[in-house]
């Protein structure tokens, strides 16, 4: 906690998280102390939080994957399942990975695949301008706006090793079953997936085999009611499918594979 907050305004703080139902008011009081400089910021970071805005977008950054990753008010908050990705993503052997973060919001997942590979060429995209302006506070460059593979520059054509893509997967008739501070708080473009939650996968499914370079992954978060479908749309796309779990994560991911003679 900074010094500079007296411990009365931290008690408060306390009570308002706590009244406004933050089970973990106390732990929260004290991120949000850290983040505030000063008692006054740290009343209206309080009075944000208590409104149901996510903690990560309150304090402006999410801890994920050993990284911190900035945040903007009304950015996907990166997910501790999706560490995920990154595991299997650093698994894999490559002198130098071309890694696309497809659908990058704030670039969480390129941002934590450059940590633990720092020789890969990392790039971005996405379809949301605030995401793309967050995703570049924390990546830099090679981030760029667009529809899917729209956005990527020609170059990468056949090229990526690499594709990172969390796209929404929620059911759209699950939407208002999610928490308020996703509902609320995060645009339904990040969250919504059609039908069956994999309208934008299939989209990059069928995409994929001309961005990647022969041997190159795709890489996506499912759910366990969506793998046969998605191992279809892979296999559909002429990429060899998989599916990893990971029980401490709770996390499922599709693998799809281009073959190494690169045929589709
Ligand atoms: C579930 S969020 C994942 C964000 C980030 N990859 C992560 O794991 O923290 C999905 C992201 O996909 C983006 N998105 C949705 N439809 C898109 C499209 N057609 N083209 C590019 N990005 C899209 C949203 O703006 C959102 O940032």
């Amino acid at each position: 906690m900074r010094p500079g907050i007296p411990a009365p305004a931290i008690a408060e703080a306390i009570t308002r998280l706590r009244a406004a139902g933050c089970v973990f008011a106390e732990e929260e009081a004290a991120v949000l102390s850290e983040a505030a400089g000063d008692e006054a910021t740290l009343a209206a970071l309080v009075g944000r939080r208590a409104l149901g805005e996510p903690l990560e977008q309150v304090v402006g950054y999410a801890d994920f994957c050993g990284v911190r990753v900035r945040l903007r008010p009304g950015v996907f908050v990166p997910r501790v399942r999706s560490e995920l990705l990154v595991r299997i993503a650093t698994n894999t052997e490559s002198e130098r990975p071309v890694v696309v973060d497809l659908c990058c919001g704030s670039g969480a997942l390129g941002l934590a695949v450059r940590h633990r590979l720092p020789q890969a060429e990392v790039h971005a995209a996405d379809v949301d301008p605030v995401a793309v302006a967050c995703a570049r506070d924390n990546l830099g460059g090679n981030v760029y706006q667009g529809d899917l593979f729209e956005a990527l520059p020609e170059g990468l054509r056949g090229r990526v090793t690499i594709l990172l893509a969390n796209v929404p997967y929620v059911a759209t008739a699950h939407i208002p079953l999610l928490p308020a501070e996703a509902r609320d708080h995060e645009p339904h473009t990040a969250l919504d997936g059609g039908t069956d939650g994999l309208d934008v996968f299939r989209r990059v499914a069928s995409g994929a085999p001309d961005w990647l370079a022969p041997g190159g992954i795709l890489l996506s978060e499912i759910t366990e009611t969506q793998e046969d479908q998605a191992v279809q749309a892979v296999r559909l796309a002429g990429l060899d499918a998989d599916v990893i779990y990971d029980d401490d994560l709770e996390a499922r991911a599709i693998l799809g594979r281009k073959n190494v003679g690169g045929m589709r």
